[in-house]
């Protein structure tokens, strides 16, 4: 197997002489789980329709599975497993037809397809939806069976994006589980999430965009420790503005997200102090996470 699953170099893309690919180079080793962050717009999905070979790129030069894309991208095809943004599944069908119809795509006999479904749908947990119509399916399950014909290939790769969007807590603790058995078998992924939760857990290493230029690389624990690194409080409830002044020479920084103020502070025990006897506040201190990242990168700093 090539040593790279994915590659750019230089890849740039416009629309109407907008940029949103922006001479990206990057490459995803075999059986990595990839994470493509970024704020609505920042080039995610285009990513993953240039991996496909579905959107040409203006320049620089892509291989997926050890071939060119989009010169040979009907080859690269058939070792990759898409969940796209937004399902494109046939309503009018039923599961199993879903699959069947998917799998003919491949070049798969029907005898083949009819003998891996089973596993497929026991996969997605869809057992008993097998001759139910999509269009009768809820949300979840509908994107369960994307992930489902997403399989039908056994492909070495997969292209997700935001695979859970839309999704209750419990059918994403689902996805996760089913995305990480996959991860245990040797596939790649490429996955993209604006859930900083499930890409701290599956991510072995985050890609995050801004305008189509990457802006921070690495894993989730690394870009904690480099972004953040102390602890933080959430204060709801006050004015932002008011209290960012009350408590600044005790904090690192601030940030206005919404009505939240988020506090880093090395030591969280004096930003307490400085707020005792200010009533109807709630505070939260926690330990900082991906999403503390994401909105230092990709967010409006109020001050530093
Ligand atoms: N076919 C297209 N024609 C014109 N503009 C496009 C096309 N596809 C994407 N764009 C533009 O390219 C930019 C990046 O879009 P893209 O869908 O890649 O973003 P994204 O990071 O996936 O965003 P989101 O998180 O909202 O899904 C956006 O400004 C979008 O409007
Ligand atoms: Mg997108």
């Amino acid at each position: 197997m090539s040593s790279v699953a994915v590659g750019f170099a230089g890849v740039t893309k416009s629309y109407s002489g907008k940029t949103v690919v922006d001479g990206l180079s990057f490459t995803v080793a075999p059986g990595e789980c990839f994470g493509l962050l970024g704020p609505n717009g920042a080039g995610k999905s285009t990513i993953a329709r240039m991996i496909l070979g579905m959107t040409q790129p203006d320049a620089g030069k892509i291989t997926v599975l050890g071939v060119p894309v989009p010169a040979r991208g009907r080859l690269a095809r058939k070792g990759i497993g898409v969940v796209p943004q937004f399902d494109n599944l046939d309503s009018e069908f039923t599961v199993r037809e879903n699959l069947l119809v998917f799998g003919r795509y491949f070049g798969m006999s029907t005898r083949a397809i009819a003998a891996i479904i089973p596993s497929l749908l026991e996969f997605a947990r869809l057992a008993n939806k097998a001759d139910a119509r999509v269009a009768d399916l809820s949300g979840g399950m509908r994107r369960r069976l994307t992930l489902a014909r997403a399989l039908i290939n056994d492909p070495q790769l997969l292209v997700m994006d935001e695979p859970t969007t839309g999704l209750d807590p419990h059918a994403r603790h689902l996805i996760w589980e089913r995305l990480r058995f996959l991860l245990a078998r040797g596939k790649t992924i490429i996955l993209t999430t604006h859930f900083m939760e499930e890409a701290e857990r599956l991510c072995d290493r985050l890609y995050v965009l801004e305008h189509g230029r990457n802006i921070a690389e690495g894993s989730p624990h690394a870009l904690i420790e480099e972004h953040i690194g102390c602890h933080v409080i959430e204060i709801f409830g006050g004015n932002p503005q008011e209290l960012s002044s009350l408590i600044r020479p005790h904090v690192q920084r601030i940030e206005v997200s919404g009505e939240t103020l988020f506090c880093y502070a090395p030591d969280p025990e004096k930003v307490r102090v400085q707020l005792r006897g200010h009533a109807g506040l709630r505070l939260l201190q926690r330990l900082p996470n991906l999403e503390d990242v994401f909105l230092r990168l990709t967010g409006q700093e109020l001050e530093k």
